[in-house]
């Protein structure tokens, strides 16, 4: 603010003469009248009427003059910010009344269009996969078993002849359930389902156990901490390492059509010999192994996709189960359910198949069965 003006000059407070003052009603009068929403009309608002307008700026200057020339000069401002004000207000009510109508007209709903029904859900496709394989087998003359997930360490472990100090039984990986001394975990596999099948049941046994199963993981694109698998047991006489892998190629053609198997040496301390067993790869049919021009992201140029475990029966695996390996032999095979989903179905981020978005339900409606 000026100090005070002794000797008044009009020349130095020139803003507050009439004329000046009607121009900067005229200007704000113009401004609110070009403005025509709301945001527009705020913006004319705080040029107008805010504490920098030339108007709150002249006003100000009122207390530098002298008494008489102050009265007036007040007298002035105040008309003027009053014109402004009330101008601004009617302006607002018009522009509101208009953005209300046009918002009336654009939601505007035509209660004559037909109703378009209820929105359909969809099973979700990890029970339909189950659904599917289950299907497949017993097709077969297979059963399907069920376990608890809540398991007894033995049978999770140590009926499977995990040794006691096995990688596998950290608490990294397993999910242990207090307290401690009851021994009891969240199953880290479907093969107890093994066991309890051969305890529970009458020889020979062909059962198919699909479920969840728990591991200590991050949620990201390609991991899950509650998963499912699908566990396969066959014990019977005579059988041998070529039924499970008839087995193994009935299953993936009819999961993914015509398609080739592979089977490598792996460790599985409840099957011997045990086997990863490798899906060629659906996208590129190996075609992209060695050619640097033509990578395929799918199988990294690997020609092949790993899809589970599965072995012959390790003999003391029956024997905890008190069956006479002389007699009985079998085989076993275990495959996650979300892998055997994104191959069949191209669904990419396993995320998805926990979120409970009916909208990825419904997206591969029909694909699963
Ligand atoms: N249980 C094994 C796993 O979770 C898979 C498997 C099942 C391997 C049956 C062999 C036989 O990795």
């Amino acid at each position: 603010m000026s100090g005070p003006n002794k000797s008044y000059d009009p020349v130095e407070v020139a803003p507050l003469k009439g004329e000046h003052v009607d121009e900067m009603v005229a200007a704000a009068l113009a401004a609110f009248a070009a403005a025509t929403t709301t945001s527009t009309l705020n913006e004319a608002r705080i040029a107008h009427t805010g504490d920098r307008s030339p108007l709150a700026l002249a006003n100000r200057e009122i207390g530098a003059l002298p008494p008489q020339a102050r009265k007036d000069a007040g007298q002035r401002i105040g008309k003027a910010r009053g014109q402004v004000n009330k101008a601004l207000a009617a302006r607002r009510a018009e522009v509101e009344q208009a953005e209300l109508e046009a918002r009336l007209v654009a939601e505007r709903v035509d209660v004559s269009l037909p109703d378009p029904g209820p929105m359909r859900g969809e099973v979700h496709p990890i029970t339909g996969m189950i659904d599917l394989i289950s299907d497949v087998f017993v097709g077969m003359g297979w059963e399907v078993a069920e376990g608890p997930e809540l398991e007894a360490e033995w049978l999770n472990f140590d009926a499977l002849n995990f040794p006691p100090g096995h990688p596998a039984r950290e608490l990294a990986d397993t999910l242990v359930v207090e307290p401690v001394e009851a021994n009891l975990v969240m199953r880290t596999h479907t093969s107890p389902v093994q066991v309890r099948s051969l305890l529970d049941r009458e020889l020979p046994v062909y059962v198919v156990c699909p479920g969840k199963t728990y591991r200590a993981d991050e949620l990201d694109a390609t991991h899950v901490p509650v998963f499912h698998q699908v566990e396969g047991l066959c014990v019977d006489k005579g059988i041998t390492f070529a039924d499970l892998r008839g087995t193994l190629d009935h299953f993936a053609n009819a999961m993914f059509g015509d398609i080739r198997t592979r089977i490598r040496p792996n460790y599985f301390p409840f099957t011997e010999p045990s086997a990863e067993v490798d899906l060629e790869c659906f996208v590129c049919h190996g075609d992209s192994v060695g050619d640097p021009h033509n990578p395929c992201r799918t199988c990294s140029s690997e020609g092949w996709i790993e899809w589970g475990g599965c072995g012959v029966v390790n003999p003391r695996v029956l024997a905890a189960a008190g069956i006479d390996t002389e007699v009985y032999s079998g085989f076993a095979f275990g495959m996650g359910i979300e892998r055997t989903l994104m191959f069949r179905n191209n669904a990419a981020d396993m995320r998805d198949m926990v979120e409970g978005d009916v909208r990825f339900s419904t997206s591969l409606h029909g694909l699963a069965r």
